[in-house]
C-alpha cells in the first residue's frame, strides 16, 4: 500500500475555512490512512468571529501551523504569506498543496507551492468574474495557471478554463504542464447540505431577534468596491433603508469587521442615523456558519455582494439581489433566481420588489450531489 498523500492545505479567510471543513471530513472518513493533511492557516482573518467559530462549529481540527500574518495592504500581506508557506514547504515534505477560492491567501499558496515544483490543487478553480478591478479575479487566475489539478464547481468554470487553454479532456498524470481539470461539484454545497440540521437544531439567533421563517431579508455587504467607496456604500446603505421601510421588512445584516470601520468612517450622518432610529434594522456582528445557514434557509430575501452566500441563497431556494455589476456564479442569475443590482438603488429597489411578489423560480441542483470533497481526494490520489 502507499504511504499518505501528504497534503498541505492553506486557509486563511472566512470562508476557506468553512470550504475546509468539507474536505477535511473526507480525510478523517473515508479517506483516512490514504491522505495525511497539513493545516496551514496564514491568519488573514483573525477574529473569533471570523476564523476560531468555524474551526468550534465544523469540527475542522486545529491548524497545525498559524502564520498570524494579519492584516495589511495586499503586497505586505501577501508577501508575509509567502515567506510563511515557503518556509513551511521547505522545512517538512509535501506531496500537493491544496488551495481554495481567490484570496490573497490563494494565490500567496499558489505562488509558493509552484516556484518550489510541488503541485497545486485549486478547488474552485475556472471561476471568472471578467472583471480585473477585483483582487479576486487576478488571485483566482494566477492560481489556475499555477495549477496540476483544477478542481471546478460548474461546467461554466470548466468552459471558462477551456477559452484559456486548458483541456479538460487531459486524462494522464497530472503535471503542472497538463493540468487535469476535473468538474467534480461544489464543497460549499457539500457544507451546506451537510451542516443544514445542526443549524436547525442548535441554531438560536432567530428566535433572539424576534424573527420567524419568511420575515426579513438578510443582508451581508463588505465587497472592497461597495465599502471602501463612499458613494456605493452610502447608496447601498440608503437601498437597504428603503427597503426596509418600502416592505415593512425587517433586515438583519451581520457586518464583516471591513464593514464595521467604513460604515464608521464613511457613512452619510442621516443615513447612519436612519439605521440607529430603525429597531428593525438588526446590525449583529459576523455569524458563525450554523447561524448563518438558519438565517439564510429562512429568509425571504438576500441582498448580498458575497459570492459565497449568493450561492448559499440558491442552495435553499431563496431569490437573492446581488450587489454587484457582475458575479462568477452565471447560473444563478441564468436560472433567475439571482438578479445583478450593482449599487444602484433604483435596481436593487425593483429586483427585491420583483422577488417580495413573485418569490424564487425553481432552483435545480447545479452544484453536485454533496460529495464534491469525496470526488477531490479520489482525484488526488489517481495518479499514485
Ligand atoms: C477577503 C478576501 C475576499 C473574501 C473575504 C471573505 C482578499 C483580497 N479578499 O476580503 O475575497 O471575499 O476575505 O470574507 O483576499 N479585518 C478584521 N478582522 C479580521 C479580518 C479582517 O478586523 O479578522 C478587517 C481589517 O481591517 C482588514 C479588513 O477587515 O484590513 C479587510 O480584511 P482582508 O482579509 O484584507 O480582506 P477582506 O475584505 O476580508
Ligand atoms: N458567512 C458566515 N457568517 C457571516 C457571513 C458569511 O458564516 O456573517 C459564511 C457564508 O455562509 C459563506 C461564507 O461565509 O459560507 C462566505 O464568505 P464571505 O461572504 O466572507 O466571502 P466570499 O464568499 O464572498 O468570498
Amino acid at each position: 500500500m502507499n504511504a499518505p498523500l501528504r497534503l498541505l492545505t492553506v486557509i486563511g479567510a472566512r470562508p476557506q475555512i468553512i470550504k475546509a471543513a468539507a474536505i477535511s471530513r473526507a480525510v478523517a472518513g473515508p479517506f483516512a490512512g490514504r491522505i495525511h493533511e497539513t493545516l496551514l492557516h496564514t491568519g488573514q482573518h483573525y477574529d473569533a468571529n471570523m476564523s476560531q467559530v468555524f474551526f468550534d462549529e465544523l469540527g475542522i481540527p486545529r491548524a497545525d501551523i498559524d502564520l498570524g500574518v494579519g492584516s495589511g495592504s495586499h503586497g505586505a500581506q501577501t508577501a508575509r504569506m509567502i515567506e510563511g508557506i515557503e518556509q513551511e514547504l521547505k522545512r517538512n515534505t509535501y506531496d500537493a498543496v491544496l488551495l481554495y477560492g481567490d484570496t490573497n491567501s490563494t494565490l500567496a499558496g499558489a505562488v509558493a507551492a509552484a516556484k518550489l515544483h510541488i503541485p497545486v490543487a485549486h478547488v474552485e478553480a475556472g471561476l471568472r468574474s471578467f472583471n480585473k478591478a477585483m483582487p479576486e479575479e487576478i488571485n483566482r487566475i494566477a492560481c489556475d495557471h499555477s495549477s496540476t489539478w483544477l478542481f471546478c464547481p460548474t461546467d461554466t468554470a470548466v468552459h471558462n478554463l477551456q477559452r484559456e487553454g486548458f483541456d479538460p479532456s487531459n486524462a494522464g498524470p497530472a503535471h503542472i504542464d497538463r493540468p487535469r481539470v476535473v468538474q467534480c461539484g461544489d464543497v460549499m454545497y457539500d457544507n451546506s447540505m451537510h451542516f443544514a440540521d445542526l443549524a436547525a437544531a442548535r441554531s438560536v439567533l432567530l428566535p433572539s431577534l424576534g424573527l420567524g421563517p419568511e420575515g426579513y431579508a438578510l443582508v451581508t455587504v463588505h465587497r472592497d468596491h461597495n465599502t471602501d467607496v463612499p458613494e456605493r456604500l452610502n447608496a447601498i446603505v440608503g437601498a437597504l433603508v428603503a427597503l426596509h421601510d418600502a416592505h415593512d421588512l425587517p433586515l438583519v445584516l451581520p457586518v464583516h469587521p471591513r464593514t464595521r470601520k467604513c460604515l464608521d468612517q464613511l457613512l452619510d450622518p442621516v443615513l447612519a442615523s436612519a439605521l440607529r432610529e430603525r429597531p428593525r434594522i438588526h446590525l449583529i456582528p459576523p455569524a458563525g456558519f450554523l447561524d448563518m445557514i438558519a438565517l439564510e434557509r429562512n429568509a425571504r430575501l438576500v441582498v448580498t455582494d458575497s459570492g459565497g452566500v449568493q450561492k448559499e441563497a440558491f442552495f435553499f431556494g431563496k431569490p437573492c439581489v446581488i450587489l454587484r455589476p457582475g458575479t462568477e456564479w452565471v447560473e444563478l442569475v441564468a436560472h433567475g433566481q439571482a438578479v445583478l443590482a450593482d449599487a444602484d438603488p433604483v435596481r436593487i429597489a425593483e429586483g427585491a420588489e420583483a422577488f417580495l411578489t413573485n418569490g424564487a423560480p425553481p432552483c435545480p441542483p447545479l452544484f453536485g450531489d454533496g460529495h464534491a470533497a469525496e470526488r477531490i481526494c479520489t482525484e488526488l490520489l489517481r495518479d499514485r
